[in-house]
């Protein structure tokens, strides 16, 4: 099988990664893909938002299926392009991905499915949203209703804070804001496969979405993740097949959009049970690197089913008795202004570490004629592009294993000025491995 990965973060290395473990896959190409997947595939510089670009791209390589990595491209239809020039694609139509395109829209959908979430308040003026906010009180919880890169929800007691992010976004030309309920517990993160009609989940995850340890400091798009949760309930994927994803594919199907690739369910496990806290219609970053080195069944046939309408036919997912962490490493500055440029060494010598593998997210080579040490690649020298920068990946066969691996690995790696979270499961590996 021929496959076209569309992406350029260590999610989409994850996958490409785990493709090309996958004795099936006979070619891999990325679009545009980074510097680490160049390592495993033929990377081609096509706009990854253009889907009239992607699927000529996918026609001439001959690919047999075309796995859509990020939201954007979703919701700007380019797995709809694809499919349109008669290529399978892995990855919801726009229409389906607006379930993580609109949190009002996703609202609405949960609501008419009964899915179980926090209470919403959708405004579209400053006096609403301020009225929202006291009818539910402290913590506030504001969203942006659209796409906002990981950087449109604010949680804060102060009203004076959550109102300014309330006007920030009601500024913006359509501008609409969703206010909720606070929801309090851990959250943990799910992704189910689907075909539109079928649902398979993978195993659960949990991601760390603030910048510093213990929780502190502003949202990122996720600093670490592990998989499995020792801590986790036994049922809690069968609850949440049941009263989440099933309900959810079977409304989205009734409306006359079937959502078929992977629906992202995060979850927090509140008092009063699970609740949703948000839906994407994509791998989440960083969990798919903690997910898929657990996964047994080789990945490209399970995705080519879910793009295919065939889930249902699919023989059981099987997993490895193993355990997996991952730790990003952010670009100084990241959340906010990220620097950019500075070199990377020592990616060789983490993974020397037994049972790491580091996945490239934002960088880039660059060209120098003296590059010719360990961690030169094509002559070139691996610097900073972006604010997660890597995500060093430990598997072993329980969480401390893992853990210990990890971390042995984010210490083998030099990157002026980055930083790392310290408590990435150090929690969960004091439980037993389930
Ligand atoms: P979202 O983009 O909807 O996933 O929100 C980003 C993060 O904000 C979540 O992962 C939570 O940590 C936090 N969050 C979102 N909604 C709520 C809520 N209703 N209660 C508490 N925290 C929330
Ligand atoms: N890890 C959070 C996300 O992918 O949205």
């Amino acid at each position: 099988m021929k496959i076209l990965v569309v992406g350029t973060g260590a999610r989409e290395h994850a996958l490409v990664r785990a493709l090309s473990l996958d004795p099936a896959v006979t070619e891999l190409h990325a679009a545009p893909g980074n510097p680490g997947i160049g390592l495993l595939a033929r990377l081609h510089a096509v706009d990854q938002l253009d889907g009239a670009a992607v699927a000529e791209l996918a026609g001439r390589v001959g690919a047999d299926l075309v796995v859509v990595g990020p939201e954007a491209p979703l919701v700007a239809g380019v797995a709809d392009a694809v499919r349109a020039a008669g290529i399978a694609a892995f990855g919801p139509s726009a229409a389906a991905a607006q379930l993580e395109g609109s949190k009002a829209f996703a609202k609405e959908v949960m609501a008419a499915a009964g899915v179980p979430t926090a209470e919403p308040r959708v405004a579209t003026t400053v006096d609403a949203a301020a009225a929202g906010l006291d009818t539910f009180g402290p913590p506030y919880v504001v969203k942006d209703d659209g796409l906002a890169a990981g950087k449109g929800v604010v949680v804060t007691n102060d009203r004076a804070e959550a109102l300014a992010h309330a006007a920030d976004c009601l500024a913006k030309p359509g501008g609409t804001v969703v206010i909720e309920e606070y929801l309090d517990g851990p959250e943990i993160s799910l992704f189910v496969l689907s075909d539109g009609v079928d649902a398979v989940p993978l195993v659960p995850a949990q991601d760390f979405k603030r910048v510093r340890d213990g929780d502190e400091g502003p949202n990122t798009g996720g600093m670490g993740a592990y998989s499995p949760l020792p801590w986790a309930p036994h049922n809690l994927v069968e609850d949440v097949m049941n009263r989440v994803a099933r309900p959810t594919i079977a409304e989205m199907a009734r409306r006359g959009t079937p959502f078929a690739g992977v629906l992202y369910v995060g979850l927090a496990m509140t008092s009063k049970g699970v609740r949703v806290v948000e839906f994407n219609a994509r791998f989440g970053d960083p969990e798919t690197q903690v997910v898929l080195p657990r996964m047994a069944t080789p990945l490209a046939g399970v995705l080519y089913a879910a793009a295919t309408g065939t889930l249902g036919a699919l023989p059981p997912l099987e997993w490895l008795d193993a355990a997996a962490v991952t730790i990003v490493v952010a670009s100084g500055g990241y959340p906010g202004t990220v620097r950019s440029g500075d070199p990377i060494t020592g990616i060789e010598d983490a993974e020397a570490v037994p049972g790491v593998h580091v996945l490239h997210a934002g960088t880039a080579l660059r060209q120098n004629s003296a590059a010719d040490d360990d961690d030169a690649i094509d002559g070139a020298h691996l610097v900073a592009a972006g604010g997660r920068v890597l995500s060093v990946v430990g598997v072993g066969s329980n969480l401390a294993a893992a853990r210990a691996a990890a971390y042995a690995g984010v210490e083998q790696i030099e990157l002026p000025y980055s930083h790392h979270r310290n408590d990435i499961a150090a929690s969960a590996a004091d439980g037993p491995l389930v």
